[in-house]
């Protein structure tokens, strides 16, 4: 088979090495792919969005399976645009995807059909978005409803903020389009974890839970970032909270987007956050979290071909997951989430078997790899424990001490909420 992922970062990464194990895959194309990639796939120059390209390439190759990586493509309708030429594409098409599209939509959804979240308003007028902020006080939660790069939502401490929030996005249009509406929600408190999903209309496969790190430096501080490293499973969520979360959230959201015609195929993706009264939604995502994929998909023990071709089949693909920990640790460029330099030399790392390495922002130099993005590379690790596996990544890691061009958090997997290492397994 012949399998086209579509997409640049680690996330898609972590994917052609998966379909790049199958013994089913002769051949992977990344458009466009990144420097890491070219070990295991033939990187094609067209980028993620030239729809008319992608479809033309993969009907002239005859590719047996597209799968979409990033939200843009998806949004834009590029699973509608393949199921129009009649190529097999594993993703939602435009209508199901608003669901990570726009979060007026998902909070409507999740209210509609009673799914756990945050209670909420949406607002388009500065003046009503105030007087509910007053009303509510903080701390409180204000999000562009549109896509903003994982930029578009500030969790205010103050009414202060708040208000600064709603002024930012709404009157000096902070986000363009996408917060020319805002969703203005309560603030919940607790550990959060990710749960993704493999999904057929109402068919929906669960994953391990996994947990990212969104904040720049140690002890969660410093701006949010595309997220510098995560760990599976959660350590918070029980199998009984697992089930719940299945069953409360995942099932009845994919049956609410076929009740409202949007029936949705791909990955969904909750993010969660485990309040007193359970698991509550903060966000959908319509395709696989970076850098969650990074560490879900080695615990992933099927064929991940196969798992597509039996949920495209409305067959049971019998996930089966790892007993084992995952955890990876993002290098990023010195400055990162800000301006940073770009063309830096990596240092060489040792290549263990035991911890693989996920390019994110990478570039061949002759020989040598440089740094081509904010977030670099990914170095992960399974390991019977989540200790083994980060004992294992920090040690790699220590090719990137002695120099000041690139950082990393070393409290990954450390950080969360848990006051005693007794926990950390
Ligand atoms: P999102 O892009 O919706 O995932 O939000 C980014 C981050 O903001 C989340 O990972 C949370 O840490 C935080 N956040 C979002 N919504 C809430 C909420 N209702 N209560 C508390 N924190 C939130
Ligand atoms: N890690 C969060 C996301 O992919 O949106």
């Amino acid at each position: 088979m012949k399998v086209l992922v579509i997409g640049r970062g680690g996330r898609e990464h972590s994917l052609v090495q998966k379909f790049a194990k199958s013994p089913q895959v002769s051949q992977v194309y990344a458009a466009p792919g990144n420097a890491g990639m070219e070990e295991q796939a033939e990187c094609l120059p067209i980028t993620e969005t030239d729809h008319e390209q992608l479809v033309k390439f993969a009907k002239e190759q005859q590719v047996d399976l597209t799968f979409v990586g990033p939200e843009n493509p998806l949004l834009e309708g590029i699973v509608d645009s393949f199921k129009q030429a009649e190529l097999k594409v594993f993703g939602p098409t435009k209508s199901a995807a608003l669901i990570e599209g726009s979060k007026h939509f998902a909070k409507q959804l999740m209210h509609k059909y009673d799914i756990p979240t945050a209670e909420y308003a949406a607002f388009t007028d500065a003046e009503k978005a105030k007087k509910y902020l007053r009303e509510k006080g903080a701390p409180i939660v204000i999000k562009a409803d549109g896509l903003a790069a994982g930029k578009g939502v500030v969790v205010a401490e103050t009414i202060e903020q708040a208000i600064q929030a709603v002024e930012d996005m709404l009157l000096d249009h902070q986000f363009g389009e996408a917060s020319s509406e805002i969703v203005i929600e309560e603030f919940l408190e607790g550990e959060e974890y990710s749960l993704m999903a493999f999904v057929h209309g109402e068919n929906v496969y669960p994953m391990v839970t996994a947990r990212d790190h969104k904040r720049a430096y140690e002890n969660d501080e410093g701006p949010n970032t595309g997220g510098m490293g995560a760990f599976a499973p959660s350590r918070v969520v029980t199998e009984e909270t697992y089930q719940y979360a299945v069953d409360h959230i995942l099932i009845p959201t994919a049956r609410a987007l076929i009740e409202e015609d949007r029936s949705f195929t791909g990955i969904l993706y909750a993010g969660l956050i485990q309040t007193e009264q359970g698991p509550k939604v903060i966000e959908f995502n319509a395709r696989f979290g970076d850098p969650e994929t990074q560490v879900v998909l080695p615990l992933l023990e099927n064929d991940l071909v196969q798992v597509i071709m039996d949920v495209l089949d409305n067959k049971d693909p019998k996930l089966r997951f790892s007993k084992e920990a995952c955890a990876g640790v993002v290098v990023a460029s010195a400055g990162y989430p800000g301006p940073y330099e770009k063309g830096v030399q990596l240092p060489k790392w040792n290549r263990e078997t035991e911890v693989f390495s996920i390019h994110a922002g990478t570039k061949k130099d002759g020989a040598n790899y440089v740094s081509d993005g904010g977030r670099v590379l990914l170095f992960g690790a399974k390991g019977k424990t989540l200790s083994d596996s980060l004992d294992k990544v920090y040690h790699t890691l220590e090719a990137f001490e002695p120099q000041d061009k690139f950082f990393y958090r070393k409290d990954i997997g450390r950080s969360v909420s848990v006051s005693s290492d007794q926990n950390i397994e």
